[in-house]
């Protein structure tokens, strides 16, 4: 009698990144393409999404994970709906980004680098980004606001579903 093993069912995970690598052509070259390609889809990189690159693609684990958390548009935790980026570049913390960094912290119960339990904010911080002369400088889901005050603030994240 000849016993058969089933090949386990392929999960979201491995139907999404089998996808996104076929796009690429399996081009082992294009690695940091199809991870930024993940990150802007899913909002992460998980481990699952990391293990599944790196079988499917055929490149060692360490190398995926070398790229994944070198480069800082990935992220291997969760991140909110909004990200909300504070620049703390020198130009704008001579003009009161870490203040304004206390003050986004504080309405949102925040700490740089965590996401809030309802995954509707995760707050960074960055060291600059290109527009100087014009902060303090704060970004939201890819708009720049530069000097806002505490209720331009409360009102954008109220706003901010
Ligand atoms: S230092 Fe903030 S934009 Fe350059």
């Amino acid at each position: 009698m000849v016993s058969r093993t089933k090949s386990p069912k392929p999960t979201k995970v491995s139907t999404t990144v089998s996808k996104v690598i076929r796009n690429y052509q399996q081009d082992k070259d294009k690695l940091i393409q199809i991870l930024l390609y993940l990150q802007s889809t899913l909002g992460w990189l998980s481990r699952e999404v990391l293990t599944e690159v790196s079988e499917q693609l055929q490149v060692p684990i360490t190398q995926v994970y070398q790229i994944a958390s070198y480069y800082k548009a990935f992220s291997l935790m969760p991140r909110g709906r909004h990200i909300i980026k504070v620049c703390l570049g020198t130009a704008c913390q001579v003009r009161g980004s870490p203040r304004l960094l206390d003050t986004i912290s504080a309405m949102l119960n925040l700490k740089p680098c965590e996401t809030s339990e309802d995954m509707r904010f995760t707050l960074e911080t960055v060291n600059c980004l290109g527009c100087c002369a014009m902060g303090p400088v704060v970004v939201v889901d890819e708009t720049y606001h530069t000097k806002p005050s505490p209720s331009d603030l409360r009102k954008l994240f109220e706003s901010a579903k």
